[in-house]
């Protein structure tokens, strides 16, 4: 298989996704070109400090002293690779449509400096066409005459911030390209830096195969918070009919209720296929009522939190704990938190909150455990928080994490 040479990698885009490849890339042999256009990120990483949990400053600093990696916001860099990554978020707007701008920015960013014989590979999560109908007509029209022949390829990235055990390197990736000979460029590329690189027939097939995935948590922790409310109308412990369903040993998968659904990837990508959809004159009507179950639920939680207070108590305190989507991570984008936090505000609570791993929160700044408070919302259980200790001190608390099991005080969701 064809591999591209130099073996010099741009990757645009230095977040959760773009920095981890570029150190594995590393990791493989390749020089990466880290381009941004967030010059305070360009700078902070340049000085040896992560700015993604998965990374460590120590492993940064050695590809950057050993000058395998730096990063940039000089587009004209991308002139020097052979392989170019697109990794930019891909949000959605304020209607809850795909907004793209900023990979159509990527796009018009590198379009320019493309050389000739250069893969071009998108890594965001997107609709089915989004490769073949957005970037290549971009990169087409602004890129270089002598640059005749550039290869196009779709791989959706499968990274799971904050997870010890599948990484850029061993999570099997999907590869889907607009010809035979982007995919063999392709899957050449990806071979030389992960365990195993999975071909599709097409571009459309591996957008598609990634908004199932995404798609696929969605419509099942919705599943689950709708049957934890059922469950609690009967005083039926949810947690426990979960561990006796996955005593089968086939066909079923346990997922776990929560506050909601976080993240740049769950709540979000199932509604690019539900725009998707729409555009196609379809109704995705089983992911458009899940989406709205997962919404429902930070409303659902306060209201069970304010039930574990005394009615006497006409200003309850309620403490947060844990405002990052999930545990591990400092991460609070689409985090449910704020529409918990939101809920309870708005049925006349003080809210305070105190999470180890976010040191400021949509203007605000954690308190410490000894807050004194009326019930406690176990949102997110962080690493070095020391729930103990509330508990010991008879603090009442509302899991919803199922984290805490049997204690006096604790009621779980
Ligand atoms: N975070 C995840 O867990 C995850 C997992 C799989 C897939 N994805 C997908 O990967 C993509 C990237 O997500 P992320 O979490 O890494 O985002 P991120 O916000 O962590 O990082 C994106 C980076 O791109 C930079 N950027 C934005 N527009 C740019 C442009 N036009 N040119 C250069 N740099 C630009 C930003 O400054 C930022 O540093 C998204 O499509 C996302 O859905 C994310």
């Amino acid at each position: 298989m064809s591999e591209q040479s130099p073996r010099i990698l741009a990757i645009i885009g230095q977040g959760y996704v773009g920095l981890p490849l570029a150190m594995a890339a590393v990791d493989a042999g390749w020089t990466v070109i880290g381009v941004d256009n967030f010059e305070a990120k360009v700078a902070q990483i340049n000085s040896g400090s992560s700015p993604v949990e998965d990374i460590s400053d120590s492993q940064l600093k050695a590809a950057l002293l050993k000058g395998l990696y730096k990063a940039t916001h000089d587009f004209s860099t991308v002139s020097q690779a052979s392989v170019v990554t697109i990794c930019v978020p891909t949000p959605l707007d304020d209607k809850r449509e795909p907004d793209l701008a900023l990979l159509r920015s990527a796009a018009k960013g590198i379009a320019p400096f493309v050389s000739d014989e250069t893969l071009i590979v998108s890594e965001s999560t997107s609709y089915p066409g989004t490769l073949r109908d957005i970037i290549i007509p971009i990169v087409k029209e602004l890129k270089p005459e002598a640059s005749k022949n550039i290869y196009f390829a779709s791989a959706p990235e499968r990274v799971n911030p904050g997870d010890p055990v599948w990484n850029q390197k061993n999570t099997p990736r999907l590869i889907g390209s607009i010809d035979d000979a982007s995919q063999a460029k392709a899957l050449a590329f990806y071979e030389s830096i992960c365990d195993a690189a999975v071909s599709v027939s097409t571009p459309e097939v591996a957008e598609a195969a990634k908004l199932l995935e995404n798609t696929f948590r969605l419509v099942n922790i919705a599943l689950i918070n709708e049957f934890t409310q059922l469950c609690a109308t009967s005083g039926i412990n949810v947690n426990e009919v979960i561990d006796a369903a996955s005593s089968k040993p086939y066909g079923f998968m346990p997922f776990r209720p929560g506050v909601g659904v976080g993240g740049h990837c769950i709540p979000v990508d199932p509604l690019y296929l539900t725009w998707w959809a729409r555009q196609n004159g379809e109704t995705a009507e089983f992911v458009e009522s899940a989406d709205s179950i997962n919404h429902q639920m930070p409303k659902y939680v306060a209201k069970r939190a304010l039930s574990m207070v005394d009615s006497s108590i006409k200003t309850p305190k309620v403490l947060i704990l844990g405002v990052a989507y999930k545990p591990g991570v400092g991460d609070v984008r689409e985090t449910p938190v704020t529409e918990l936090r939101d809920h309870l505000v708005a049925q006349g609570a003080d809210v305070a909150w105190h999470d180890p791993l976010v040191p400021t929160w949509e203007g605000s700044k954690p308190v410490d455990l000894g807050w004194d408070c009326d019930v406690a919302i176990l949102a997110t259980k962080q690493p070095g928080m020391d729930v103990e200790k509330l508990i010991s001190k008879g603090i009442r608390i509302l899991d919803c994490t199922n984290s805490i099991k049997n204690l006096t005080g604790v009621t779980s969701l």
